[in-house]
């Protein structure tokens, strides 16, 4: 096997937050990856940084009376910590405030300016005349223009749900000092994605750098039309790189931090006495970057397009991952599921989470459930019920005469497992981690079912037995080592124990196919412990109402779960340009169709008088809803991962009032009602703006 040259990166999360197990689906989705690849020979470097530009983190700062380095150096110091205590290995970790990467911003944007991809245009924004600075869209608040309701932000109406320009805000106020903002217009700058459409075409619908889904959503969401210039500028004051050829102007945040990839590789070689140019301009090294749907756009179309214009490598492949969700709910900081990294270490074992996520993490895009039943039976029955446990009732039998000379008779078990090997190792490579841990269990439990047979227990019982007894447990404990191995890049610290047990490091994939004979091991420790649920109870009343993201002292925190994303991207991104939280909608549009068609279709305004499980069920809740008067219908609908009967009751929502009735098993639906989203907890239901009566017909 050719030894591959691999550069991988995961997002560089916002230096204004701290980390919560939500970051941690993709950091550990990364580390796995990278163990993997370092297992199986390759030459790959593991790359993060700290984001740390913006709106948010200025106002942050100046609320808390210090500097922006002072602040950004301590939330480094406090993710590193946080990353190393999951056991995410970067090769390197550095900021995007770095001269490596301001040196790297001004040699692009030479390159952007070069190929005259850049226009200048007058943007015209809220402006705080107290604070003196630009207001981000979150920034201000004031009456909705829609629904009149007062205390909105500048971006959407919590109460009536439309989204506005904040210049559109009645009796808008400065979220920062109170001040009536006044209208102020400043030079921007963008960048002419439209001139790269040719190139991102091809590059996005080659199939080979994305996943199929991303390369359908973007077609359908984005390459269709013409692609939208990019404002990658701010006025000053800003925290940022001051732009070289534009004075009072700042690169906007997302323009230098994918730059910060690149920069902070370059520290990277700095201190290894390596080539930059070979880790990001030299074919010979695959570029892996691993990102959350959130922001999709920058890495797929933004980003490849800079790279194109600027002569550096582009990504080999964007390796996109789905959200988490807990109990099928986003995470909830009422609820005490938006645990922050560190709680979650004081509490619990970082190996459990490691495995966890890897037992649900698959190639697509799904979001991933954390259910804390589930996660305890995962850890209790496959860790610690299949895999110590092989080593926990052999081990001790074997402390004075150590393994047999000669690896004994198995009846197939070792090679077996060593044939499952490449199987495995082609799961890892497609980042399908929850097909490999459930072929490593496969293996784990015919090592248990070899365990129950020859019950060693009894062997050692009788003296007799204890030459048997020895290959048995020889047999045993290479099965688990066996396993150590295909599950170390998953369990590096099990895969730790494993090495000092056995007295030999396990360093290689190929470890798993050699068995080890004729040593002694160490004393045996123990290795894992169940879950402890009062600690998980503990953990979740402790990270109740503390927000994961408590240092983000931005006015308006946005609460959104997203792996990866953060208030700052929804207060630093402009809604008119790209909206970073935007969902990633799989499907492309429907084929156009007539008034007429869609007049049809009989849309109606209905509230839930009443909402009630239907037990046998998985997804339905059963809806008796009024059109006004005494019409009512009854609905089955398939929201039941999304909302609790009581969320229901009384609200108003939109139905499908003439859809033929249809005999299910436990009623008859009479409509449907209308929701968006991808479907399971990603479902978000329909209503109408306040002042919209039951029986109102939707046109
Ligand atoms: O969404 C986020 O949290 C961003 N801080 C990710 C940046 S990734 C890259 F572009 F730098
Ligand atoms: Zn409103």
């Amino acid at each position: 096997m050719s030894q591959k040259k691999l550069l991988v990166t995961a997002a560089l999360p916002y230096a204004n937050g701290h980390i919560h197990i939500g970051h941690l689906v993709e950091y550990i989705q990364t580390d796995i990856w990278v163990r993997f690849q370092k297992l199986r020979g390759n030459r790959c470097i593991f790359i993060c940084a700290d984001d740390t530009h913006g709106t948010a983190i200025m106002i942050r700062a100046r609320q808390e009376g210090r500097s922006e380095e002072e602040l950004i150096a301590e939330m480094k110091d406090a993710h590193e910590k946080d990353f190393a205590g999951f056991d995410i290995a970067f090769d390197h970790y550095g900021s995007t405030n770095s001269p490596e990467n301001y040196e790297l911003c001004k040699q692009i944007w030479s390159s952007l300016r070069e190929a005259n991809l850049i226009r200048e245009d007058d943007v015209e924004q809220l402006f705080d005349p107290v604070a003196g600075t630009f207001l981000a869209d979150r920034f201000v608040k004031g009456t909705c223009p829609n629904c009149k309701a007062t205390d909105e932000y500048g971006d959407n109406c919590s109460k009536c749900g439309a989204t506005y320009s904040p210049t559109d805000l009645i009796n808008p106020v400065s979220a920062l000092s109170g001040a009536t903002p006044v209208k102020k217009t400043a030079k921007h700058l963008f960048v002419q994605l439209e001139q790269l459409h040719p190139f991102l075409d091809q590059w996005t619908q080659s199939g080979e750098h994305l996943q199929p889904e991303v390369a359908n959503y973007l077609k359908g969401h984005f390459l269709g039309k013409p692609l939208r210039d990019w404002d990658v500028s701010r006025p000053a004051p800003y925290f940022g790189f001051a732009i070289p050829d534009s004075p009072g102007n700042f690169w906007y945040v997302w323009f230098d931090a994918p730059i910060g990839y690149i920069a902070s590789t370059w520290q990277w070689c700095k201190q290894n006495n390596e080539s930059l140019d070979d880790w990001w301009k030299s074919p010979s090294t695959q570029i892996h970057h691993f990102i959350g749907k959130d922001i999709a756009y920058f890495h797929t179309l933004f980003w490849p397009g800079v790279l194109q214009s600027s002569g550096f490598s582009l990504p080999s492949f964007v390796h996109i991952h789905g959200f988490l969700t807990v109990d099928k709910e986003k995470m909830s900081k009422s609820k005490g599921t938006m645990v922050r990294a560190r709680k979650y270490l004081d509490h619990l074992d970082p190996s459990y989470l490691r495995y966890y996520y890897a037992s649900k993490l698959g190639p697509r895009l799904d979001d991933i459930d954390l259910n804390i039943t589930e996660f305890a039976q995962k850890i209790d029955s496959d860790l610690v019920g299949k895999v110590v446990n092989l080593a926990s009732r052999t081990a001790r039998f074997v402390e004075t005469t150590g393994l047999c000379d000669v690896y004994p008779e198995d009846g197939g078990l070792f090679a077996a497992a060593q044939d499952a090997g490449e199987r495995i190792a082609e799961a890892y490579e497609q980042g399908d981690y929850s097909r490999a841990m459930r072929l490593i269990m496969e293996l784990a439990d015919a090592a248990n079912g070899f365990v129950e047979n020859t019950a060693p227990w009894t062997l050692k019982k009788d003296p007799q037995q204890h030459a048997r007894l020895q290959e048995v447990c020889t047999i045993v404990l290479n099965l688990f080592r066996q396993l150590c191995v295909y599950l170390s890049p998953v369990l590096p610290r099990l895969a730790n124990q494993c090495s000092t047990l056995f007295q030999s490091e396990i360093h290689s994939w190929s470890d798993a196919y050699r068995p080890l004979v004729g040593m002694k091991l160490s004393k045996f420790e123990h290795l894992m412990q169940r879950v402890d649920l009062k600690k998980v109870e503990q953990m979740i009343e402790e990270s109740k109402d503390t927000p994961a993201a408590a240092a983000a002292a931005a006015p308006a925190p946005a609460s959104n779960p997203a792996v990866g994303s953060n208030p700052a991207s929804a207060d630093n991104a402009p809604a008119a340009v790209v909206d970073s939280a935007e969902p990633l909608t799989l499907e492309p549009l429907a084929p156009t169709c007539s008034i007429e068609d869609f007049m049809k279709v009989d849309l109606r305004v209905a509230r839930v008088i009443k909402a009630e499980e239907v037990p046998e069920a998985k997804k339905l809740v059963k809806l008796t809803v009024s059109l006004g008067g005494d019409v009512t219908r009854t609905v089955f609908a398939g929201i039941k991962a999304a909302y609790t009967p009581a969320q229901l009751e009384g609200r108003l929502v939109v139905i499908v009032a003439n859809l033929q009735p249809r005999q299910m098993k436990f009623g008859l639906s009479e409509g449907m009602v209308t929701a968006a989203g991808a479907g399971g907890a990603e479902v978000f239901l329909l209503s109408a703006d306040s002042g919209a009566k039951p029986g109102h017909r939707v046109h």
